[in-house]
């Protein structure tokens, strides 16, 4: 019981009480960030879904509200599912969402503020001619959902793109419209992958290539890509890739076809499914949500009361120093919470050492590191490990000759329970290197009914980059960023007994052929206000 009660996080949002999934429609409007949930406000399992809602000032500190949106119509009787807001010219807000029909057949529908005065957004809507779209021929009725937030076209008309699949192919269907009532479906897809099933979830946005600052969803020109994402159902991971889009055919095609969408890039190699973003027009920033389940059992989550979580959100951004990839990174608000801060300078960590750094109580963490390792050493290094994959290895206990080394989060005294984020360094025989970033999971709990598997990818690492990592720990979430952002990983972890005060912080390195250097600052996190309504 303790243990369990120790799992619910401080300042991560999480509804009261219950099961939560995807992040809906979330904007910013007359002074509050607004977030929409998948809700089943009966139980901690999926089922009975409508629309919880909150509202925050700053991304971190929360108000409950009440549901925003119940299944109470045929057109959304077995579900109120996933949407996106749109925020018009004139400030009006609408909202398009899937709903479940009674014969569970998924339709989109469109909802709208009741007041658009009440900046807390309190009732909504429903449009009396719901639904506005139906699954089109040739595809199937239960493969036609989560509506995006919709841009301008060329000729001044909306755009959405809704996810489907045809076969095996997962695909991305475009409509056009003028009132959100009445759509036109282009022909052809924005974009398709064959072999990556039903495409949930996606999500289009522009990327600036020059300028820091986000783009509304409506931007385009030279100096903008476009971002392609889609949930895959099959594998329950987001995948996004870098492309260029033609806004007169309504079409996508990725910069580079082998890391295409579903079977390349992931915004998180860990625990991090059915994302959304929106562009906040305060900040001028795009900010992604997403949603992480549990990995213990369902009766856990049933003793408990509640299941899932939402990340830190991130600001996304066009990594302009790769040119490939986006980078992703927790909001700034999250370091007003920061305090109590220690610095550890230069520490040396010999092969096969650990080293403690003593932070006090650690179990609200933000933690930022950065790793030297002797470039003589890398020098004359033989190659070897370059088939090394986190995912496939032996995890943190594999020792080769130039890593894994980095962090143990939740650990307790006798190291028995540990949750290792690391970085591996492999060179092949040409001598190349890539660097890897994992988090095992393998020994992060003792409890048996925990899904515990090693996460993580490689990360670009530039000439002159020293390695670094951030670490976000709040109880049973640990978020993880590898170069400013490049690469994250997103873990759920249960200790059983590397909790309250037992919860320490060590430095590793199992590397058998390189001492490292770690130069670590650390803060302690507070927790969140978060307020029922
Ligand atoms: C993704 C998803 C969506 C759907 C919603 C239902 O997790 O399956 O495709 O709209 O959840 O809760």
């Amino acid at each position: 019981k303790q243990m369990l009660a120790w799992q619910r996080t401080s300042f991560h949002f999480q509804p009261k009480k219950n099961w939560m999934n995807d992040p809906n429609g979330p904007l910013f409007y007359k002074g509050w960030y607004h977030l929409f949930y998948q809700y089943n406000p009966e139980a901690a399992v999926w089922g009975n879904i409508v629309w919880g809602h909150a509202v925050s000032r700053d991304l971190i500190h929360w108000q409950h509200l009440p549901v925003a949106m119940v299944a109470d119509q045929w057109y959304d009787i077995n579900g109120v599912w996933t949407g996106s807001a749109t925020i018009l010219p004139d400030g009006k807000l609408v909202m398009l969402y899937t709903g479940s029909t009674n014969e569970s057949v998924q339709v989109q529908n469109l909802a709208y503020p009741a007041d658009p005065s009440d900046p807390l957004l309190r009732k909504w809507v429903k449009y009396e001619g719901n639904p506005v779209l139906v699954p089109p021929p040739g595809i199937a009725a239960k493969d036609f959902r989560d509506p995006t937030t919709a841009w301008t076209t060329p000729q001044g008309k909306w755009r959405i793109t809704i996810g489907s699949k045809v076969n095996k192919t997962g695909i991305s269907l475009v409509y056009d419209t003028i009132d959100f009532k009445n759509f036109e479906l282009l022909d052809g897809v924005l974009h398709g992958v064959p072999g990556t099933g039903m495409w949930e979830c996606v999500d289009f946005y522009p990327v600036s290539k020059v300028v820091e600052n986000g783009l509304d969803t409506s931007d385009n020109g030279p100096a903008v890509k476009h971002v392609l994402k889609s949930s895959l159902d099959d594998d329950r991971n987001d995948y996004y890739a870098l492309g260029t889009y033609d806004a007169v055919a309504g079409k996508w095609v990725p910069d580079n076809p082998t890391i295409d969408v579903g079977i390349g890039l992931r915004y998180d190699y860990g625990n991090f499914y059915a994302s959304k973003t929106f562009y906040d027009q305060e900040k001028k920033r795009r900010v992604l949500w997403a949603w992480i389940t549990e990995s213990d059992s369902e009766a856990a989550d049933i003793c408990k009361g509640w299941a899932s979580l939402q990340p830190i959100p991130r600001t996304i951004k066009y990594d302009k120093k790769t040119g490939s990839n986006i980078i992703t990174w927790p909001v700034a608000e999250v370091e007003n919470l920061r305090f109590n801060s220690k610095e550890f300078d230069k520490v040396e960590v010999k092969p096969g050492n650990v080293v403690p750094l003593e932070v006090g109580t650690a179990t609200q963490l933000d933690i930022m590191a950065e790793f030297e390792v002797d470039p003589k050493v890398l020098e004359k290094l033989e190659g070897s490990n370059a088939t090394y994959e986190c995912r496939s290895s032996g995890g943190s206990a594999e020792r080769g000759a130039l890593g894994p080394f980095g962090l143990l989060v939740l650990t307790d005294k006798g190291l028995s329970e540990q949750t290792p984020i690391y970085f591996y360094i492999a060179k092949d025989a040409a001598g190349n290197f890539t660097t890897f970033f994992c988090n095992d999971l393998t020994r992060s709990s003792e409890a048996t009914d925990v899904r515990k598997l090693i996460y993580g990818s490689t990360v670009p690492v530039l000439q002159g980059e020293k390695l670094s990592l951030r670490t976000l720990v709040d109880h049973s979430i640990v978020e993880s960023f590898a170069q400013n952002g490049r690469t994250a990983i997103t873990s759920r972890v249960y200790p059983t007994k590397a909790i309250y005060e037992d919860a320490k912080l060590y430095l590793f390195n199992n590397a058998t052929d390189v001492t490292i250097t770690a130069s670590v600052k650390i803060w302690q996190i507070h927790s969140a206000n978060i307020q029922s309504s």
